[in-house]
């Protein structure tokens, strides 16, 4: 529970920083693909001192669920701040959901309320990938075992870091990538299907540059984007305290119903979005998830309706398209 590390250690990194801000502001799911050392892990590691403080209720919560598991800090109060998970990529599907003969609860559990980081994505096993699914998509994962079942919360944001192939210089400015394409095929393949289709930001970072590295400007520091990011965060709880969106407190929470209700577009927009949906053949559900990203751009931004420069920025995450092609 140390405070986390500054995002004023970044550099470079612009477009990963940004999206570390949406994914804090809109509680979206990111995915960063890059070469060894050019600030995944970093950047992962710095989103919990972004996020807004626990309510008290997610800090009663969360507290049960680290009590129960025996991992509890002797002498100390609620937990106050929001967990952050990295569980190593040979964690079995038991480890990450939970379970064994006591029912513990699992990492998926144990990031209740904060941050699932998976770092070498990839490399977790189909069957570990596979047990994401239904917290993914419920908030809530249930383990059976022969006593029994039950079931525990595990309303996490997912963090996902991967090199873009097995030797990681795929796509390199410099250094030559030693994979032969379908290797490269192969490795994304592990990430495809319905892991991405819960993803609403993903970045591919490049190579740092020397010059980025020495600049004297220093970064914006983890107060200075965690005062947008509550900004934010206060719009959406004034909007979801209106009837109709009972269990919503960020936009990555929307359904399909609610997101065309609070997605309003200037005819700019309107038009933007059209035009991408036909020319790239994007999907019902890659349309909502463009309109959830720019939802988000627009609260940061203090605007009602999302404007041409929203959906171009929102455009600009897309998943499926980075892992699934190249
Ligand atoms: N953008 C950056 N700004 C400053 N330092 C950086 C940056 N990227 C990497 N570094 C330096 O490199 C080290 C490794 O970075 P990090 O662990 O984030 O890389 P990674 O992208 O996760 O690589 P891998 O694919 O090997 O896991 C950092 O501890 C830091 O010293
Ligand atoms: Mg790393």
């Amino acid at each position: 529970w140390n405070a986390a590390p500054d995002f004023a250690d970044v550099m470079g990194q612009p477009l990963a920083r940004r999206a570390m801000v949406l994914a804090a502001a809109g509680g979206h799911n990111v995915l960063l693909i890059g070469a060894p050392g050019t600030g995944k892990s970093m950047l992962a590691k710095r989103l919990p001192g972004i996020l807004p403080p626990l309510t008290r209720e997610e800090a009663v919560e969360t507290t049960k669920i680290y009590s129960i598991a025996g991992q509890l800090p002797k002498g100390r109060g609620l937990i106050s701040a929001r967990p952050f998970r990295s569980p190593h990529h040979s964690a079995s599907a038991a480890a990450l959901a939970g379970g064994g003969a006591t029912f513990r609860p699992g990492e998926c559990s144990l990031a209740d309320c904060g941050v699932l980081f998976l770092d070498e994505l990839p490399e977790f096993s189909r069957d570990s990938l596979e047990v994401l699914r239904q917290p993914l998509e419920d908030g809530q994962i249930t383990v059976s075992r022969a006593a029994g079942s039950a079931t525990y919360p595990s309303r996490f944001q997912l963090v996902a870091a991967m090199n873009p192939c097995k030797c990681g210089y795929y796509g390199h400015p410099t250094r030559p990538c030693t994979c032969s394409p379908s290797a490269v095929r192969q490795y994304r393949s592990r990430v495809s299907g319905p892991l991405l289709d819960r993803i609403d930001l993903c970045v591919e970072m490049d190579p740092v540059a020397f010059d980025e590295l020495h600049t004297s400007t220093p970064a914006e520091s983890s107060a200075d984007l965690r005062k947008q990011v509550l900004a934010a965060r206060a719009v959406q709880a004034r909007r979801y305290a209106a009837p109709g969106y009972e269990g919503v407190h960020c936009n990555a929470q929307l359904t399909a119903g609610q997101v065309r209700r609070v997605c309003r577009m200037t005819p700019a927009a309107e038009r933007l979005l059209r035009a991408s949906y036909d020319t790239l053949g994007l999907s019902a559900r890659a349309h909502d998830r463009i309109l959830r990203v720019a939802r988000t751009v627009a609260d940061l931004a203090g605007k009602q309706l999302l404007d041409e420069e929203a959906l171009l920025e929102a455009l600009q995450y897309r998943a499926q398209e980075k892992v699934e092609t190249f």
